[in-house]
């Protein structure tokens, strides 16, 4: 019998009570789910964690096999120096499609000129007579391929869009136009029409959109950031923004969050501020992730979605 403590927000836990204990007890593994507090934590197998819960310390999961993180972004915990043990981020496939409904209803609602629309209810007939364009006339840009990046991209594809992505290490991926390195960010930039930037936070990739890069997309473009607050250089962006460099911002995810009141964004009229809804783990899915990684860690195979400590994702 192993020991699974359970270390998310304590609320958490009526949602993951019943798929959690049903996908572990489906690998064929027996395992008792512990909350913080019942076990000495050197009985604990797996630490199934989030940036949220109780346990931040690690030191005294001494018998830990594994983290389990139920969150995909990692940067709150993959430099804990207090963390041996393999870390797991999570890849979740309701997670996948939530992020999938967010990135596609924004590339949408920009490419059709919603926000003009609801606007212009006064009645006056704008028909200028012009063909408005059709999703392959429009060039998206995703930054970040990963587990999300991708199925975005391959999203938008499906709708028509035209979709260049760019990565850290080269891809091939059908429909999409993948770029990597320096010189890919620069020609990706170039033709962004549409910038969603769905990269991890790490050193790397703080304030990759900055002044220096925002001034190398098309004069107007919009950019959504589900990705994480720290991507962006925010005095850049607001800059940028007011000049109409940049013609639009949605985003979900500030350096911050909450998100101030008396943050510039709220007010600005063309940011749209998400309070981190892009997506979210869903416990029935997330829960067989877990499981998978479990039963994986207790047969001896390589465990899934394991952190890159060194990359910090
Ligand atoms: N807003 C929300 O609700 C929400 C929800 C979930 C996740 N997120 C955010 O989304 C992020 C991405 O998640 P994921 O599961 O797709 O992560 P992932 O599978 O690890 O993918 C990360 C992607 O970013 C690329 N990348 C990393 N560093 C780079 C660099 N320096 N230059 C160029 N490309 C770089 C990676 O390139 P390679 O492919 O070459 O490794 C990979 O394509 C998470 O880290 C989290 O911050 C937000």
């Amino acid at each position: 019998m192993i020991r699974v403590l359970f270390a998310d927000k304590p609320e958490n836990w009526a949602r993951y009570e019943r798929p959690l204990t049903e996908a572990i007890a489906a690998t064929g593994v027996e395992a008792q789910i512990v909350q913080p507090g019942e076990i000495d934590p050197a009985q604990v197998d797996y630490v199934v964690y989030s940036p949220q819960g109780p346990v931040q310390d690690f030191t005294a999961y001494t018998g830990a096999k594994a983290v389990l993180n139920l969150w995909a972004g990692v940067e709150r915990v993959v430099g804990n120096e207090t963390l041996t043990q393999p870390l797991c981020r999570m890849v979740d496939a309701g997670l996948e499609r939530g992020m999938v409904d967010y990135v596609t209803g924004h590339v949408l609602r920009y490419h059709l000129g919603i926000d003009a629309t609801l606007a212009q209810q006064d009645g006056v007939w704008r028909h200028d007579g012009g063909v408005p364009p059709l999703a392959r006339d429009r060039s998206v840009v995703m930054l970040g391929l990963g587990a999300l990046g991708k199925a975005c991209a391959e999203a938008l594809a499906g709708l028509g869009f035209a979709v260049t992505g760019w990565s850290r290490s080269p891809k091939d991926i059908p429909g999409i136009t993948c770029l990597n390195g320096d010189d890919g960010l620069a020609e990706a930039l170039s033709k962004a029409e549409i910038l969603v930037s769905i990269l991890p936070d790490t050193p790397e990739t703080t304030e990759l959109l900055n002044a220096d890069t925002l001034v190398q997309m098309p004069k107007g473009a919009r950019i959504i950031n589900p990705g994480r607050g720290t991507l962006i250089d925010d005095d850049a962006l607001l800059a940028a923004l007011d000049r109409g460099q940049i013609g639009h911002a949605t985003l979900d995810v500030f350096r911050a969050e909450p998100l101030p009141p008396e943050h510039p964004y709220w007010a600005h009229p063309h940011v749209t501020v998400t309070p981190h809804i892009a997506a979210e783990s869903r416990a029935e899915t997330a829960s067989e992730v877990i499981a998978e990684n479990i039963r994986r860690g207790e047969a001896g195979e390589p465990f899934l979605y394991l952190v890159d400590r060194s990359r910090g994702y």
